[in-house]
């Protein structure tokens, strides 16, 4: 096992990383108030794993309630929310209750909503199970869900007392979601660690074959890449915005195509392919970097190019990105593989033309 810490002062947390991490209830104990906890699953996550936690935890003496969501980005909504709700309300949870997330992004996203309002705000942990939670969603503190006219539209920052990455889950995880996980790990290499860059071009067939030491380095280096930008910009007034590469032009193909039709990750993927395409178009990458960044998503499996929505359309869903101010759009664009800058002066004519090449 392998512990990072999050130094964000009297909220600090750990990410323990490594296989077994789900059985060992002492990981957990130290960080719940009182012996009671109230676990968030999915009907996917629940049949695998929630047994081995929930007895763990109950052999140290925790009660357990469970509430299992249906699974999918779909149900990432209001109404599913509810349920969590529902659940801690006619079992009686307190404000002092811990609520745990056992689950990729979608659970954990939600959970944490739950946790941040519930009784306007309950302690909170995150156990994910898939490679893009182990790698970006579980760490940080940003929960949310959908709205029909925006991703991530309604939530909140609010930590998890600890995270657990069990990296034996991803045993399970299914091929298609273990490339998408990888979209956000190349993420990191290209806005701030070229040597990950360099490192996935040298071994990523090793990370999809997964390979357990592959695989750890892979989740090690992306959170160690996470916490320091969290410490640094815990509500994004600045550098944080940089993990979002990709990302305003990916929720518009996952808002524009339905969700759950393009994965997070695909989606995330071809976005930051139309970025790279556009920081080509402003002069800073070159055709070579473009390039190389595209065949390095090409190897994960990864979409390069996004649906062919209208350009409009694409615009359009954009202007609903969280991080227009001022009714203007900024965009996380590179300056170089390993270098990101947010970049509020690219002309609408010029974005539209760089989608225009990347999808269809
Ligand atoms: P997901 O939660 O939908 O999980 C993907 C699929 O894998 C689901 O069907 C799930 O049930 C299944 N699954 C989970 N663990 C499994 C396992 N071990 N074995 C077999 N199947 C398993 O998707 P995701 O990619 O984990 O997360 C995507 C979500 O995360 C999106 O909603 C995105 O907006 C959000 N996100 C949030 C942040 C953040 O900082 N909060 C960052 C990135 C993404
Ligand atoms: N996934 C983007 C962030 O956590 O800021």
């Amino acid at each position: 096992m392998r512990t990072l810490n999050v130094a964000l002062g009297d909220r600090a947390y750990p990410i323990h990383i490594g296989p077994g991490v789900l059985d060992d209830a002492g990981l957990i104990r130290p960080f719940l108030r009182t012996a009671r906890v109230a676990i968030v699953t999915n009907d996917v996550v629940g049949p695998l794993y929630l047994a081995r936690l929930q007895r763990a935890l109950e052999a140290d003496g925790v009660r357990v309630d469970v509430v299992t969501l249906p699974d999918g980005e779909s149900h990432k909504n209001w109404q599913t929310l509810n349920l969590v709700f529902d659940m801690l309300l006619a079992t009686r949870c307190e404000r002092s209750t811990t609520l745990i997330a056992l689950g990729g992004g979608v659970v954990g996203d939600m959970a944490g909503f739950a946790a941040a309002t519930y009784q306007r705000g309950m302690p909170f942990i995150q156990v994910p199970t898939t490679l893009l939670s182990q790698v970006d969603s579980s760490v940080g503190g940003k929960t949310a869900i959908n709205h029909p006219l925006g991703k991530n539209m309604i939530g909140a920052f609010y930590q998890p007392r600890v995270v657990l990455a069990d990296t034996a889950t991803l045993d399970t995880l299914p091929d298609r979601e273990l490339k998408a996980g990888l979209a956000e790990v190349i993420k990191y290499g290209l806005i701030r660690d070229p040597a990950l860059f360099d490192w996935l071009e040298a071994h990523i067939e090793r990370v999809l074959a997964r390979e357990p030491e592959a695989l750890a380095f892979a989740i090690e280096r992306s959170c160690a890449n996470k916490a320091e930008v969290v410490a640094a910009d815990e509500t994004e007034q600045g550098e944080r915005a940089l993990l979002n590469l990709g990302h305003t032009f990916g929720h518009a193909i996952e808002t524009g195509m339905g969700y759950g039709n393009w994965l997070h990750g695909e989606a995330v993927a071809a976005g930051t392919m139309m970025a790279a395409e556009l920081s080509r178009r402003l002069g800073w990458l070159t055709a070579a970097e473009v390039a190389r960044i595209e065949a390095l998503h090409v190897r994960a499996g990864l979409p390069v190019l996004g649906p062919p929505l209208p350009v409009a359309t694409y615009l359009e869903l954009m202007a609903n990105d969280k991080k227009v101010e001022e009714g203007r759009l900024r965009l996380v664009l590179l300056r170089s593989i390993g270098k990101a800058v947010l970049h509020a002066g690219a002309a609408p004519d010029l974005i539209g033309a760089s989608i225009e090449a990347r999808c269809g």
